[in-house]
């Protein structure tokens, strides 16, 4: 194999940090916004319009040109449709995915080489202020990574939550415990699809009060209540016929996992139900992305111990501590996945 045929079919790899940079660069400036306003503007125009000195805004068209973001027709730009949606609400998938992998992923992500042989977080301890352990605990202290973090989660919350709400029945429960429950996306759909249902979300201060703070906006105070407790330090509350674990048990080992799930069960009788709503691994290892992705992130940035696990797992698991695993569904279009179980 030749130099370059060896070259090819890596520099998509090689390349995948400048293109980001492009696109979040981009991003920050304001240039799909900016196109999307004002589709068909000249290097000359998009430079004043984002403040730029002549040669560094040449150097952002050609990034971003070349990484399929923008179209050049003549001596003028338009968003590709890839870029499109990055115009689109802040707040929303996939506008909250740029701040996010900026601020909080893209310095700690550098010591993913150092987390593999450490075994834990050493992307967060050297690069997000703070002595906790893990990121939820330091997002407590940095309020603006705090919203960009729960902007993102919203945003893939909301999509999956938007989903769950037809595919879950939880007609016959009647008090839902949201372990982990954030800033409350889950529970506020849940609630309002099943009018009957009081959920309590359990959650780490900082984040039950801002929860709280949306639950009264929202007008759901009666049936929703956020209260703030550490899920390792205290046990679950009790009264509860189902519990759901939303985007939570992929941030913990095995080991944690278990003891969780064990938690849930002592806090439930029999017939309650569990719910685990996690992106999805393949049950075979070899996939996809996001898990592959995502592990990473776990390892060297969020808690230094959790990875995207098998749907095989958590069934084994549920069964171990005492609910008997009923069904997988997959949900929103993201690549989550519901496991379900009742208590034997
Ligand atoms: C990935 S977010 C998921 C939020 C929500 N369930 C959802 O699906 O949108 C994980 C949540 O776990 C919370 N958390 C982390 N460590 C915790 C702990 N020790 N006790 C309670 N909650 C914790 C975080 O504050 C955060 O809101």
């Amino acid at each position: 194999m030749s130099e370059q045929d060896a070259i090819e079919p890596l520099r998509e790899l090689f390349y995948a940090h400048y293109r980001f940079q492009y696109l979040s660069a981009g991003y920050r400036l304001g240039l799909f916004s900016v196109l999307a306003e004002q589709p068909g503007l000249t290097h000359p125009e998009i430079a004043a319009r984002l403040g730029l000195q002549p040669q560094p805004a040449r150097i952002l068209l050609l990034g971003c040109t070349s990484a399929g973001l923008l179209r050049k027709d003549d001596d003028r730009y338009w968003n590709s449709p890839v870029a499109e949606p990055l115009a689109a609400s802040p707040t929303e998938v996939p506008a909250a995915f740029v701040p996010w992998e900026q601020h909080v992923n893209y310095r700690p992500m550098a010591w993913f080489y150092e987390s593999l042989k450490e075994g834990t977080n050493v992307g967060l301890r050297k690069e997000i202020p703070g002595d906790a352990t893990t990121l939820y605990g330091r997002l407590a202290l940095n309020p603006e990574l705090e919203t960009t973090f729960h902007n993102m989660m919203g945003s893939v919350s909301r999509r999956v939550a938007e989903d769950l709400v037809d595919r879950l029945d939880l007609s016959g429960y009647s008090h839902l415990l949201d372990v982990g429950g954030g800033t409350a996306v889950n529970a506020t759909y849940l609630a309002r699809r099943w009018p009957n249902l009081r959920v309590t979300i359990i959650d780490l201060p900082t984040v039950a009060s801002a929860a709280n703070e949306k639950i009264a906006a929202a007008g759901l105070a009666e049936q929703v209540t956020a209260v703030g407790l550490d899920v390792f330090r205290d046990e679950f509350p009790r009264g509860c016929d189902a519990v759901l674990f939303g985007h939570f048990l992929e941030i913990w080992s095995i080991e944690r996992n278990r003891e969780l799930i064990a938690k849930a069960a002592r806090a439930v009788d029999p017939g309650a139900g569990a719910f685990v709503v996690t992106p999805g691994a393949d049950d075979d290892g070899t996939g996809p992305d996001l898990a592959a992705a995502l592990s990473a992130y776990f390892l060297t940035v969020a808690s230094g111990e959790g990875m995207t696990y098998t749907g095989a797992e958590y069934e084994e698991w549920l069964l171990d501590a005492g609910f008997e695993p009923t069904g997988r569904l997959t949900v929103g279009n993201l690549g989550d996945i519901v496991i379900t179980g009742v208590r034997k």
